[in-house]
């Protein structure tokens, strides 16, 4: 949706294909945290009004460990950057509405899509549209922006992809409770019972996580079990209280890594999760697609511009770098604040240091400050 609208601002036409209907993907929860380039972009690009009224903007990030806070101050260490806080699905709702209201094409509820003539001049995209009817789309580009369990990828020949994974031994159980949050900004904490998160959506509803069982499901966690687990890994000696609330939404998120390359073949361009996956440890997963899709858009307008095909030939070489970059980060992020079952004393050990280290050294602070609120596009 948002490589549409890039297109659009630069005069490049294009159909977007949705599987869904525009009410079920406006109402998906999905992540919340924005980089400092996302919301950038999404400013410059005039669909970040309704963001800056309410998003909320963060400047830290809290580590817990051992009972106490640590804050990582992100905009002093990183010369001004933060994260915001806004939701992945208001983002597609302000990028859906940008769309229909400048006239622009998205074809919900569409099945059965197949991908064709991939190494040829003219792609093409086959489909049942909404009504059942059969249609055929003639491209000159296609962008396989359809998650990691899409055509797009498998369409490449698999003698041409390399694909790289790493599942972890652990899910996070996520729920959404009606209730103030009880702080300013996120909480990682770290703890022999597992990891936790405490996140936020508005002024009135908080985000939290747990680590469990990959295998769990939300009859696995009736509320007192979560309340209890929440309060005891957050617990300490420093006054912290985590507010209670109505529990109106749990769920389990697998954890995952996973790239494949190259992101691209013929005239396909892989974008987003169709080409990577990240555990949600660093929240990067919408950023690196939006970063993806920003690559994407300028390749695409240069060869309209000029037919010049430098960039689009470099876009997988260029995408994975800052892809890289990411998964390095959230696997890092991971391996940090999670308990692993096999863990030896020893392993804890090197955890506490590593976060200890974190919170103490100013080189190392930056070093996850800038990781987090997101490294400058290359070309900035
Ligand atoms: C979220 O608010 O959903 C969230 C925040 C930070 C993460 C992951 C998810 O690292």
């Amino acid at each position: 949706m948002l490589l549409a609208h890039l297109l659009h601002l630069r005069g490049i036409d294009s159909v977007v294909l949705e599987s869904r209907s525009r009410e079920e993907i406006e109402a998906t929860l999905r992540a919340g945290v924005l980089e400092q380039g996302t919301v950038d972009l999404l400013n410059e690009s005039g669909v970040g009004e309704r963001m800056r009224r309410e998003g909320m903007p963060h400047e830290g990030v809290i580590l817990r460990f051992d009972g106490q806070s640590h804050r990582i101050h992100l905009s002093e260490l990183t010369g001004g950057r933060a994260i915001t806080v806004y939701a992945q699905h208001e983002v597609i709702r302000d990028l859906v509405k940008a769309r229909l209201d400048r006239g622009g094409r998205i074809l919900f509820g569409v099945k059965d899509v197949s991908l064709l003539d991939l190494d040829t001049r003219q792609p093409k995209l086959r489909f049942h549209d909404k009504d059942g009817a059969l249609q055929e789309l003639a491209c000159d580009y296609i962008a396989g922006c359809d998650g990691f369990h899409g055509v797009s990828r498998p369409s490449i020949p698999s003698r041409l992809r390399r694909e790289f994974t790493r599942v972890y031994p652990f899910g996070w159980f996520g729920i959404l409770v009606e209730a103030p949050p009880a702080t300013d900004e996120l909480i990682y904490a770290y703890h022999d019972r597992g990891f936790a998160l405490v996140s936020t959506r508005s002024p009135q509803i908080q985000r939290l996580y747990l680590q469990c069982n990959p295998n769990n499901t939300a009859g696995d966690w009736p509320d007192d079990r979560i309340w209890e687990e929440l309060h005891a890994r957050l617990a300490g000696d420093d006054g912290f209280r985590l507010t209670e609330g109505r529990i109106f939404q749990k769920g389990v998120i697998a954890m995952r890594s996973f790239v494949v390359e190259p992101m691209q073949y013929g005239r396909l361009f892989l974008a987003g999760d169709a080409a990577h996956i990240v555990p949600p440890t660093g929240a990067k997963g919408l950023n690196l697609a939006v970063a993806d899709v920003r690559v994407l858009a300028l390749a695409l307008s240069e060869f309209y511009a000029s037919g010049r095909t430098q960039l689009m030939d470099r876009y997988s070489e260029t995408a994975l770098q800052r892809v890289w970059r990411a998964e390095h980060f959230s696997w890092w992020m991971t391996s940090m604040l999670h308990h692993f079952h096999d863990e030896s004393p020893f392993h804890h050990r090197l955890q506490l240091s590593q976060l200890r280290y974190v919170t103490e050294s100013r080189a190392a602070a930056a070093m996850l400050a800038e990781n987090y609120v997101g490294l400058p596009f290359r070309d900035d």
